[in-house]
């Protein structure tokens, strides 16, 4: 394989190569019997693209706004924990390469580096996601964030206990390196219970949020508020009366509660419960320009990349992550012409067939 890397899949097999044994299964696992993280494949797979031809499809706009602030395509950067585990430039060379791309990149609470670094070290917004690991934590993590500049905090709720993953597990996995916001503090055990950095059955030290601390969150910021990890049309629905500005729909690629529905199958009654009160966008299983367009026809604003940015830091540091990135707008640019559509904010309706009987309580195929 000497050639450059020409799909995300190709990113995929050469960090495999790359990358020691356990910490490439730390970035693959799923949950459980990993069910979800397999779904949110088929279920992309399971949407069919419409095209429509003779068009002049000459012109083609990528462009669009996230919660206000443009980004030259509609993907972005999930956020992910302990990026170093990929490149020794950890989440800097993903924040480069997202920066490089012009678009937005998460950063996640159990970053290897500082938050107040990351932002310094690229060109793009970010927003900061927040695992909550109890009232001071939060509240000194929401305050950092807003003054160090990030746009949004992005409150992550499908992880009220952790999840094992029992490849970790067998690989007696740990986070090889100190979680970068918690260096000065000394929270770092507390701050790691209950997220992806905590491969075992330990019970999360702290009560999870719940929608009645909302407020007390909101009231901490001025910065807009996305919740990510909603599932359901019954949650979208309170997330909008609560005043949330976004909601991120996302199975945490099938990292956290498994036997669940792919992301995608969830969209289109999000989108609807939302009422075009908050902007939703996708994570989980987009791999392909195609996904990207699947989701952004059926009401997506924009989607996110979580293991692909991985693995473009294990190719090549931020390059690949940029070269990661530019393989999914290629791909979207293509699709797109293809389909006869011209701007990623004017698809036309019916550009997706779904399989029959999607939507909340129905059967499945
Ligand atoms: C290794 C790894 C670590 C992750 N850490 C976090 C995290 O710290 N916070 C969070 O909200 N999501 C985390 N996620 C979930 C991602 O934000 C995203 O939802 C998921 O990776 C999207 O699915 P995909 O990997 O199929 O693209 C993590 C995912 C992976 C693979």
């Amino acid at each position: 394989m000497s050639d450059a890397p020409f799909s995300v899949y190709d990113y995929e097999a050469r960090a495999k190569l790359t990358l020691p044994h356990d910490f490439w299964e730390f970035i693959e696992a799923g949950a459980m019997d990993e069910s979800t993280t397999r779904r949110n494949r088929s279920a992309f797979e399971a949407i069919k693209l419409r095209p429509r031809f003779l068009r002049d499809v000459e012109n083609r706009k990528l462009s669009t706004t996230v919660l206000g602030t443009e980004i030259s395509f509609p993907v972005m950067v999930s956020p992910a924990g302990g990026h170093k585990i990929a490149h020794p430039d950890g989440e800097l060379a993903t924040a480069k390469g997202a920066g490089m791309s012009n678009t937005l990149m998460m950063l996640s609470t159990s970053s290897h580096y500082p938050m107040e670094e990351v932002v310094e070290a690229g060109t793009g917004p970010k927003w900061f996601q927040l695992y909550h690991r109890g009232y001071e934590i939060t509240e000194m993590l929401v305050h950092r964030a807003e003054e160090a500049g990030f746009k949004a905090i992005v409150l992550t709720v499908d992880t009220p206990v952790p999840s094992p993953k029992e490849r970790d597990v067998h690989n007696h996995y740990k986070n090889p390196f100190p979680l970068g916001n918690f260096l000065a503090t000394g929270e770092e055990l507390t701050a790691m219970s209950g997220t992806d950095e905590a491969p075992d059955w330990r019970p999360a030290l702290v009560p999870p949020l719940t929608w009645k601390e909302l407020e007390w969150l909101q009231g901490l910021t001025s910065l807009p508020l996305v919740l990510k990890g909603i599932r359901t049309a019954e949650d979208a629905h309170v997330a909008v009366e609560s005043g949330v500005n976004g909601i991120l729909v996302s199975t945490h690629g099938g990292r956290q509660i498994d036997q669940t529905m792919g992301a995608i199958e969830m969209l289109p009654e999000i989108v609807e419960a939302s009422k075009g009160q908050a902007e939703v966008y996708l994570d989980s299983g987009v791999r392909r320009g195609s996904d990207v367009l699947k989701a952004l026809a059926l009401g997506a604003r924009a989607v996110s990349v979580g293991r692909p940015l991985y693995w473009g830091l294990a190719v090549n540091g931020a390059e690949g992550v940029h070269g990661m990135l530019e393989v999914l707008r290629r791909e979207l640019d293509h699709d797109l012409a293809a389909c006869g559509q011209t701007s990623v904010e004017e698809l036309e309706p019916n550009l997706v067939s779904v399989p029959a009987g999607w939507g909340p309580g129905q059967m499945y195929p």
